[in-house]
């Protein structure tokens, strides 16, 4: 069953950044890109890194270990060796609060 999770405030997430959080058990990296905010599984499907730990460029978060790339609003593989699509999440905002649906 998915819920959502309050997990901060939209000003908690800053443009072109990440924010790793932890919801029903679960490691998110929420990204903001512009007015948009996004939350994918915070595990590369390559190996074990961390997305939130990696670097955000071109609407993508790039692995800190080999460098395999996703699209933040898709989560699709976008650069080798990462071929597989990360796990995203819902986004909303509400009453100035944002939650993740896990
Ligand atoms: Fe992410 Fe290898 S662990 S590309």
């Amino acid at each position: 069953m998915t819920q959502w999770h309050d997990v901060g405030e939209p000003g908690d997430f800053p443009d072109g950044a990440s924010w790793p959080v932890r919801i029903a058990g679960q490691d998110v990296a929420v990204f903001r890109l512009g007015e948009g905010l996004h939350a994918l599984a915070d595990r590369c499907t390559h190996g074990l890194a961390k997305l939130s730990e990696g670097y955000v460029e071109d609407d993508c978060v790039e692995c800190p270990l080999h460098q395999g790339s996703f699209d933040i609003r898709t989560g699709e593989a976008r650069c080798a060796p990462a071929t597989v699509a990360v796990r995203t999440f819902p986004v909303r905002v509400v009453a100035g609060r944002v939650e993740v649906q896990a």
